[in-house]
């Protein structure tokens, strides 16, 4: 790849990056504001190509701490509604929101008596089945109802949070979601969030890691180099050395990259700051992405007397999901995008990409 272009790249914070007039201006809540806010007038998805259905994994839902014994919680993602609940017994669960009786949402409204969800329009109570388990003012529960007659969603917690498996044909889940130590370790500090909504697809928000050359164009930055590319048979990663200059000397610096399916994947930095980003991505509708960013560090480190370095690197990861968002939301998906030789592997990822949808 030439690199003769790059001895004027400037870093992610000055202007001449083009998406930098979108979001120059934009502070505090303003900021977050217009990381959540429509993006009005946007395209249709058959317009963009985004309707190619939602690629099947394990996807983050909630923050555990989020959801506490008895509380029930709607939900939308996948394209669906969705009710969630944890029972007294600390189990969670979420199956498809209307009720069997006369549809009510049962996400809004409802409540957990013991273990069961109650419907909040006539008290019809779900376990975590699918089976209407009790009517109070009905002596016989309608035999439709007393076998599984909603669908239930796997689920499971793992680092903090609450995950749902999503496959189109409900096919129960092909891998585990990947424990990730620290984020659980009381050394560790506890995640900072950051939240957006991408009107976009999870797929094209995927393919930005190997799109090398837009990195000196969206983030100003200088073309990042690819690393050592891992492709396994669900997930795959890339470890990035580099020497970092510091105030206090050269530092062997890493950028260790992985996911695991479409739905998780995880980011160390090590060298200047120790730090891991949890990228939570969660499909809502196919041109919609709930996006969460959780960040934990070292906390003698966040916490000493680096913790200004500790924040910028944060602070820069999300100016980079800011800068990339502003394409993100417009995006089409190419079907058969026309690449350079400057490109990075995008092709090789597509082909990568193809197994988490059900073939036709
Ligand atoms: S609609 Fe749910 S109990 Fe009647
Ligand atoms: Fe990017």
């Amino acid at each position: 790849m030439s690199n003769e272009h790059q001895a004027d790249a400037t870093d992610a914070r000055t202007p001449p990056v083009a998406v930098w007039q979108v979001i120059e201006k934009l502070k505090g809540k303003e900021l977050n504001d217009w990381r959540l806010a429509d993006v009005k007038g946007r395209a249709s998805v058959e317009e963009r190509n985004l309707n190619i259905g939602i690629p099947f994994g394990w996807y983050p839902i909630e923050l555990s701490a989020n959801l506490a014994p008895g509380e029930v919680r709607p939900l939308r993602y996948f394209s669906k509604d969705l009710a969630m609940w944890r029972g007294e017994d600390g189990q969670v669960h979420i199956v498809d929101a209307y009720c069997k009786h006369l549809g009510a949402h049962m996400g809004h409204g409802g409540k957990v008596h013991g273990n069961l969800l109650e419907c909040p329009f006539h008290a019809w109570r779900y376990d975590g089945d699918g089976t209407v388990k009790d009517i109070p003012y009905a002596r016989v529960i309608p035999p439709q109802v007393k076998r599984k007659c909603i669908r239930t969603w796997h689920v499971t917690e793992a680092n903090r949070w609450i995950w749902a498996w999503y496959h189109p044909q409900d096919i129960a889940p092909l891998w585990e979601v990947v424990r990730l130590p620290e984020t659980t370790d009381p050394d560790w500090t506890d995640y900072e969030v950051y939240e957006w909504n991408v009107w976009g697809s999870i797929q094209n928000m995927a393919e930005n890691g190997v799109d090398v050359a837009h990195f000196r164009y969206i983030h100003g930055t200088a073309n990042v180099p690819l690393g050592e590319l891992r492709w396994g048979e669900w997930g795959r990663g890339a470890d990035v050395k580099a020497k970092m200059g510091t105030p206090w000397g050269e530092v062997d610096g890493c950028i260790s990259y992985d996911t695991m399916g479409p739905g998780q994947s995880w980011t160390r930095f090590t060298g200047i700051s120790e730090t891991i980003l949890v990228a939570c991505l969660t499909p809502v509708e196919l041109d919609h992405v709930h996006a969460r960013f959780c960040f934990t560090q070292p906390r003698a480190q966040a916490e000493g007397e680096r913790a200004g370095v500790a924040k910028a690197i944060i602070r820069d990861i999300c100016k980079q999901f800011d800068q990339d968002k502003v394409v993100w939301d417009r995006q089409k998906y190419e079907t058969s995008p026309i690449i350079c030789d400057g490109d990075g592997p995008i092709p090789q990822f597509r082909d990568f990409y193809s197994r988490y949808y059900v073939k036709a």
